[in-house]
């Protein structure tokens, strides 16, 4: 689809810099990262810190109305003093749901590319330079990643990798069927060869992506059926990767294998995110769950079961539609019975076009604003009473940015806890041996016992 540019500008292109700019979920981070990989493989280069770009890519959130909003605000910021504003491409899950829609609200915006059409953006930035509105909301067969430019690592220890993409589950208060489609695997191969590269460049720790990881599926070299722990055993045997983590996976797909992969594969950390939103069954089975509380319980307890030191996260929607006060105190016992090390929680925001948009019983935002402050209480409650016991523990910090303070490192711990360590000579990439000293709600103190413990 194209329409007429209503002002045209000077058009970036090789020697032009761009700047990508990713809102919302960790897949969203890595599709940026990508994006910005087949950018400067074209000769675009990253623009300065601060600096104006030639080129500005907002890869965009549609979870919740609010996250939808902020595109149009962001795209308004991007004008300049003088008038003139960058090339502007819309990129990410607003971009697949409201397509051209943009184009109509924000004319400025040149291109609109869906999640599944990103491979294209160096054509549709050529078709924007002509002065097309260049709009491309596939959800083509053949995959985005083989059109991909082959990775390279980066300066960074830690990496991304989509194993899985989509959602088949409508959960019926989620656009993300919608907006990243039905749920597929990359193939076997491609993943080893993914992860080989950015061990290659010195990555030491992959998570592996997917809107519900636990229902990656693949054959293996030698053509045998493995869900995701088998893909998680044979990343374990490449050299020089050290830390494998997953995310995020729905409770139905919490394998027996998987389970037992936590008790035995010393490379995958002992860190789980298992959303499970509510604590009412009758609010789970609105939500279209397939999954009860029960069931859930009795996932965190067999993982748990092999992996005591495990850290659970989990996400929580409140004020789902018909949400009674009793409902909303289920989910409080759900959250004590399970004891989280952290967790993200939301006010439920009504997506058109999802089944829950149209339910009776909508909540009041008074309501809401409530429910979601006790909840938050208690779970940071949990998530300072979980830090606190790690005081004293002896374990590895994998160092990933610089601190504040002079000669300050800041590392995650393997149940994903920001620790802050200042020692001389270290340096981003260490894989340490510390002991935690100190516990606050988003970060600990450590004291180093062992440099480069690998
Ligand atoms: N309103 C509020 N939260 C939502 N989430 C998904 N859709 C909505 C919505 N309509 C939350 C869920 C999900 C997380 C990624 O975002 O908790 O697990
Ligand atoms: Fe959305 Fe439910 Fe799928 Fe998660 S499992 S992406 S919440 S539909």
């Amino acid at each position: 689809m194209t329409f007429d540019s209503p002002a045209r500008k000077p058009a970036p292109g090789p020697g032009k810099t761009f700047r990508v700019k990713s809102f919302g979920c960790q897949m969203n981070v890595y599709d940026g990262e990508r994006m910005a990989e087949m950018l400067e493989a074209g000769g675009y280069a990253a623009a300065a810190e601060g600096a104006d770009a030639d080129l500005v890519v907002l890869n965009t959130c549609h979870i919740r109305e609010k996250a939808a909003e902020k595109v149009y605000s962001d795209i308004g910021r991007l004008k300049r003093e003088d008038g003139s504003r960058p090339t502007i491409a819309v990129a990410g899950c607003v971009a697949q749901a409201e397509g051209a829609e943009i184009a109509r609200r924000a004319p400025s915006v040149d291109v609109v590319v869906g999640p599944q059409a990103y491979h294209r953006l160096p054509d549709l930035i050529a078709r924007a330079e002509r002065g097309e509105k260049a709009i491309d909301l596939d959800m083509p067969l053949d995959s985005k990643f083989g059109a991909l430019p082959k990775r390279a690592g980066g300066q960074r220890p830690t990496a991304f990798l989509t194993v899985q993409e989509g959602c088949d589950k409508f959960c019926t208060y989620c656009v993300v069927p919608y907006t990243r489609g039905a749920e597929t695997s990359r193939p076997f191969a491609d993943l080893i060869a993914e992860a080989r590269a950015l061990v290659a460049g010195g990555v030491r720790e992959i998570t592996l992506l997917g809107q519900n990881v636990n229902a990656w599926d693949g054959e293996d070299e030698r053509g045998r059926a493995i869900g995701l722990d088998g893909l998680i055993r044979e990343l374990a045997k490449e050299d020089g990767l050290e830390r494998i983590r997953y995310t995020t996976s729905h409770p139905n797909d919490m394998t027996d294998g998987l389970i037992a992969a936590h008790g035995e594969v010393d490379e995958l950390m002992p860190f789980l995110h298992l959303p499970v939103q509510a604590g009412s069954d009758r609010i789970l089975a609105a939500m279209n769950r397939s999954h009860s509380v029960e069931s859930y319980l009795r996932v965190i307890e067999r993982v748990r079961a092999v992996r005591p030191d495990i850290a659970i996260s989990g996400d929580f929607i409140v004020g789902f539609p018909g949400e009674s006060e009793a409902d909303f105190e289920a989910t409080l016992a759900i959250v004590r019975a399970t004891q989280y090390a952290m967790a993200y929680s939301f006010k439920y925001s009504r997506r058109p076009g999802t089944p829950a948009a149209t339910m009776d019983g909508q909540v009041e935002e008074a309501v809401m604003n409530d429910r979601l402050q006790r909840l938050q209480a208690l779970l940071n409650e949990q998530q300072q009473a979980f830090n606190e016991r790690t005081v004293g523990r002896t374990t590895r910090l994998l160092l990933e940015r610089r601190g504040k303070h002079d000669g300050q490192l800041i590392g995650k711990s393997p149940w994903l806890q920001s620790v802050h360590v200042t020692a001389p000579g270290l340096a981003i990439g260490d894989m340490v041996e510390v002991r935690i000293t100190s516990a606050g709600p988003n970060s600990l103190g450590a004291e180093l016992l062992m440099e480069e413990v690998a």
